[in-house]
């Protein structure tokens, strides 16, 4: 009963984010409990300042919540372009400092379908659309935080850890990194969380 009871919430947290019918009205009495809202909101921009954007990234404050990353970026070529959440907001040389896919459990590259894959691979975006990606292993809180981390664009495909190449299960052999921009915390419902 209880995990149906989660099961639901989940999918209603799910099915609200999707709709994209949050706010933080500070007007509005505090939510309950599980209901604050983290979010944060990463500026991309390449080294040559023709690629731009910015991403949010928005989670309700419960276990397994999923984080629904959107925005757009400007820029791209049409196609597809690997995107990902590498280890550090380090951008002392560019997005070259910025270390490999960010991946607490030890794992090789994967889709953000597959259970084996770093809690950074997002998989792929379209150049020339919004990104709207909702995942249930990126977290704004806990051991799977990406806050202070740094979003990646990159100029090719991510083969999701499935082509023979050698970087396939690194980096889906997707690089170079085009654009990246570091994951910092934005306006939340309970202001200093
Ligand atoms: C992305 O761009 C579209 C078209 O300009 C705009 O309608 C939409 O609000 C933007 N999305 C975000 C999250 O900024
Ligand atoms: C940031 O990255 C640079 C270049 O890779 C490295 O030399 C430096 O030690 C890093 N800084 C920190 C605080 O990790
Ligand atoms: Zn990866």
């Amino acid at each position: 009963m209880w995990s149906l009871f989660k099961v639901a919430l989940v999918l209603w947290a799910t099915h609200t984010i999707a709709d994209g019918r949050i706010h933080s009205d500070s007007s509005q009495s505090p939510p309950m409990g599980g209901d604050q809202i983290l979010r944060g909101v990463a500026y991309l921009n390449s080294e040559d300042g023709s690629v731009y954007g910015r991403l949010r990234l928005d989670q309700f404050f419960a276990k397994r919540a999923p984080t629904h990353i959107y925005g757009n970026i400007t820029g791209l070529s049409a196609g597809q372009h690997g995107i990902a959440i590498a280890t550090w907001g380090n951008l002392t040389k560019g997005c070259g400092s910025v270390g490999p896919h960010f991946n607490p459990d030890l794992m090789t590259h994967g889709a953000p379908s597959d259970e084996h894959r770093h809690v950074g691979d997002l998989g792929n975006i379209n150049g020339q659309e919004p990104v709207d990606i909702t995942d249930h292993k990126v977290s704004l809180f806990g051991r799977n935080s990406v806050m202070g981390r740094a979003v990646v664009v990159y100029a090719r495909p991510d083969d999701l850890g499935k082509s023979e190449s050698g970087y396939s299960r690194i980096d889906g052999d997707a690089a170079p990194v085009i654009a990246c921009g570091v994951i910092g915390r934005s306006l939340t419902d309970e202001f200093y969380r």
